[in-house]
């Protein structure tokens, strides 16, 4: 994410970040080459992937639907170019700082419009029944990476709870621990970090809690022990490290919106009609590819979302 504030990142970010890509790229394609000639094994064996997972548990799941057959992102870029404030606004710092993140014991509580609120434990929520949904996810920066995640639609925990019909919005809030996230030290962001999305949205059964990824359970990095994942909005709106869940009736703001409110709406949906004011969201860049690719109205995903948008002036509600 690329905001303007002190302590943050400069004006050559941009920059950086397509140096660092096409230098992935270079990489990758320069390890398939070299790989092939001197072993004969591909890419993915020569780079091994540093998990820190807090459980060392493997996750039961089934193939769920949704999913693409597009190639997956590796893992160790999936858990190396990371955006993760609380721990650093670097994009390769989170892998390293989270490595003693206490993800146990952990609770949700979910709360606020419905009958039946209820503090689940995460043990007991990886008992629900876990899919794997292999999304395409699409970073407002104008990266994008393809991600097996594991976990269950948001909608199994709302139902649990039974909304109430005051319940309008879903606000969701992060681990607030300053002695684990060196980065809530310092005033980067307006912490806890925290999102929102209408009902409707959240009820979408394309919205799920992720609690894994790649068949295990997810990396400190990318948001253990639980977090959010909406393929067709931008990346932000995943909100990692997730400890409350709360029905409203007004629409909550969320941390990246208090930034920068002309930057980063409510919606976020992925557009690429609605240009970021100082970037076009047009083309994106997969992580690992050379050439920029179209990126797609609600990130590919219109079939399953358009309808919930009907009427309404998407460059207003960007
Ligand atoms: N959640 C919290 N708590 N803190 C963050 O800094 N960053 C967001 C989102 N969720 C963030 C967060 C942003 S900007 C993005 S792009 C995604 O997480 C990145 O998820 P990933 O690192 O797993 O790819």
């Amino acid at each position: 994410m690329l905001i303007k504030k002190e302590a943050e990142i400069p004006s050559s970010d941009i920059t950086d970040k397509k140096l660092y890509l096409n230098r992935r790229a270079f990489l990758a394609s320069a390890a398939t080459v070299g790989a092939a000639l001197a072993v004969g094994v591909g890419a993915k064996g020569l780079i091994a992937p540093k998990i820190h997972a807090s459980a060392a548990t493997k996750l039961q799941f089934k193939p769920g639907s949704f999913s693409t057959n597009e190639k997956q992102t590796p893992l160790n870029d999936v858990t190396h170019y990371n955006n993760y404030y609380e721990f650093s606004t670097d994009k390769e710092g989170p892998a390293e700082l989270s490595k003693n993140f206490r993800s146990r014991p952990w609770t949700v509580k979910v709360e606020g419009a419905c009958k039946k609120p209820q503090t689940f434990d995460i043990d007991s929520l990886l008992k629900n029944s876990l899919e794997e949904r292999v999304y395409r996810m699409r970073c407002v920066e104008g990266w994008s990476m393809v991600i097996p995640w594991i976990g269950f639609p948001l909608s199994t925990i709302l139902n649990q709870v039974e909304p109430t019909p005051k319940a309008k919005y879903v606000q969701f809030t992060s681990l607030n621990d300053p002695k684990q996230f060196p980065g809530q030290q310092r005033a980067v962001l307006d912490w806890p970090y925290v999102e929102g999305l209408r009902l409707d949205e959240a009820m979408n059964p394309l919205a799920i809690l992720a609690v894994g990824l790649y068949g295990d359970v997810l990396p400190n990095q990318d948001g253990a022990p639980i977090r959010l994942v909406v393929p067709w909005k931008y990346g932000f709106k995943g909100i990692k490290a997730i400890v409350n869940i709360k029905l409203v009736d007004y629409q909550p703001t969320s941390t990246w919106t208090k930034s920068a409110p002309n930057e980063y709406g409510f919606y976020s949906n992925v557009n690429p009609n609605v240009d970021h004011p100082r970037w076009s969201q047009a083309h994106e860049r997969r992580i690992g590819e050379f050439f920029k690719r179209p990126t797609l109205m609600f990130n590919g995903y219109g079939d399953q979302v358009a309808s919930l948008y009907t009427g309404m002036d998407l460059k207003k509600n960007y």
